[in-house]
């Protein structure tokens, strides 16, 4: 059974303030985008690779990963990550029964996880990795004035890889641009649908590179896996 990712990448990184998408940013000494398409290239059950890219970033891109000796598929993103993700999995074979997607910003994940996510997808056909939320959450209303606290214990922040029996994040895909709807992940367009989708725990080191606060954090989270 073939399993492939979609990793997208076609952000231009506003948060971080840089002049170039914050994915070439260097981490360890090497761009952030080596660190996560490597993880996922040097898997055993990862049979395809299709990264998503801005077209600023395109030609770059190629290079890099041709100079890294990755095999992906490259191709281009849209306006908004769920036109990205469309587009990603445009490009990958039909003959992938399942497809994990993930953030190029997250170079954190580990092997172990995305096969354990492998595994629980074979079971539930669409999974997600989150992690329960550590501070308490308010509703806050227009007005600035707290409208509601839910309970902490039902909270979790979600992450990247999330991952779907390929046919069910398609319909969920076409189902979301017919009706114009757009969702900030990709589990939220299969719970349009009504599908159930069930959570593994992640880890707090897996964290999505956003503003330049995280770099550091990053760096940090390198030595500790290097053993320094
Ligand atoms: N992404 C994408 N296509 C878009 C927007 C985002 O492929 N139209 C990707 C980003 O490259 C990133 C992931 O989705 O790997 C998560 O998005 P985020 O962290 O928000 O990255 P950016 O959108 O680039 O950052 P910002 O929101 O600060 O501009
Ligand atoms: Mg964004």
């Amino acid at each position: 059974m073939s399993t492939g990712v979609v990793i997208v990448a076609a952000g231009s990184g506003k948060r971080m303030g840089g002049q170039r998408n914050k994915l070439w940013l260097p981490l360890a000494g090497e761009p952030i985008l080596v660190h996560t398409v490597r993880l996922f290239a040097t898997h055993q059950e990862i049979d395809q690779i299709v990264l998503v890219v801005s077209e600023a970033d395109y030609a770059d891109v190629l290079a890099l990963m041709d100079a890294e000796k990755l095999r992906v598929t490259v191709t281009l993103g849209g306006a908004e990550r769920q036109d990205s993700v469309r587009n990603g999995l445009a490009s990958l074979p039909s003959s992938c029964t399942y497809v994990l997607v993930h953030d190029a910003a997250r170079p954190f994940v580990t092997q172990q996880q995305i096969s354990d996510m492998i595994r629980q997808v074979r079971r539930d056909q669409a999974t997600i990795m989150a992690v329960p939320v550590k501070d308490t959450i308010k509703v806050v209303g227009a007005t600035g004035l707290v409208e509601a606290t839910p309970a902490r214990e039902s909270l979790w922040a979600v992450q990247t890889p999330q991952a779907f029996r390929m046919s069910l994040l398609q319909e969920a895909h076409e189902a979301a641009q017919k009706a114009g709807k757009l969702g900030t992940d990709d589990a939220m367009l299969v719970e349009w649908l009504g599908h159930p989708v069930s959570v593994m725990q992640g880890s707090y080191e897996n964290i999505k590179i956003t503003t330049p606060d995280d770099l550091w954090l990053g760096e940090e989270i390198m030595r500790k896996r290097r053993g320094e």
